[in-house]
């Protein structure tokens, strides 16, 4: 796999002010998934997690056909409108595609803090009505829920499926966590929904702690921190977790057929806002 032409010129055009000397979470994430938004420095690091769990870029794939399903439960459900927190480089199967193919005037709103991701999400967006890019801080929901990108594409008074899929896992304060996620619940409407996927170790056929491990020792500008079942459950307090509740990424389905999967080492909820 080849990533961004490292041209100082054009690494700049791709990167804006971000610190290409270091391995990135959305440009690992790329590389694994097969994308060309990634650097030498990223590939790298790729390579050296992939030597301890070599199955990494199924684990991604993974997570992105469960970003399939998710979305395509919530479109069935009637919902219309879709905030995807730490949204990624775009690849195949993005929110708003698959919500478009649903409900083509369903509106889609990514968050990213990654300049690589943002840009690169600024040009698929081009010319596409009802998506837009938010350059911003997910760990900051008033900024984000208040923002005039935002409150300009949705309706915060209906409801609003939140997807926060492989992204907590960067941040190591579960109580902090836990607050985060409350102050999005607070500030959806009553139905809306709330996807969370999460590394793990629980997963015994997955070498997470491998995969950590490799970031934790390496220049990366990120950790990764599995959690437990019983941590990533508590994510999800006072919403209703629909079915089938917290699974392995690959085993949330909900009525499809499931084709043949990998394992994950990946923890999948999708839970509703009450009354
Ligand atoms: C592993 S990728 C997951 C992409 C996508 N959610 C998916 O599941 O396919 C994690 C993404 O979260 C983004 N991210 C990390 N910390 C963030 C933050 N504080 N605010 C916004 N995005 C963040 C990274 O830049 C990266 O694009």
């Amino acid at each position: 796999m080849t990533g961004i032409d490292e041209s100082p010129e054009r690494a700049h055009r791709f990167s804006g002010d971000t610190d290409v000397g270091l391995p990135n979470p959305a440009r690992l994430y790329d590389y694994w998934l097969g994308g060309s938004a990634n650097f030498a420095v990223d590939r790298e690091l790729g390579d050296h997690i992939a030597e301890s769990e070599p199955r990494i870029a199924n684990m991604a794939r993974e997570n992105r056909s469960l970003l399939r399903r998710m979305v395509t439960h919530c479109c069935r459900q009637g919902v219309d409108q879709f905030l995807d927190l730490g949204s990624g480089v775009p690849t195949i199967g993005n929110v708003h595609e698959i919500a478009h193919r649903h409900a083509p005037d369903s509106r889609v709103v990514y968050v990213d803090n990654e300049p690589v991701a943002v840009s690169h999400s600024e040009l698929l967006l081009e010319g596409v009505d009802r998506a837009t890019i938010l350059r911003g801080d997910l760990t900051d929901p008033a900024e984000v829920l208040n923002s005039p990108i935002t409150r300009g594409m949705l309706d915060l008074n209906r409801p609003v499926a939140v997807s926060l899929l492989c992204v907590l896992q960067y941040f190591p304060d579960t109580d902090r966590l836990r607050e985060t996620v409350a102050s999005y619940r607070a500030g959806l409407a009553p139905g809306s929904y709330i996807a969370i996927s999460h590394l793990t170790t629980d997963d015994g056929d997955v070498n997470a702690s491998g995969v950590a491990e490799r970031i934790r020792s390496s220049r990366a500008d990120h950790q990764a921190y599995p959690r437990d079942l019983e941590e990533v459950l508590s994510l999800f307090e006072g919403t209703r977790l629909v079915e089938p509740g917290v699974r392995y990424a690959q085993h949330w389905h909900h009525g499809e057929i499931a084709g043949p999967t990998e394992p994950s080492g990946i923890y999948a909820g999708l839970a509703q806002v009450p009354e």
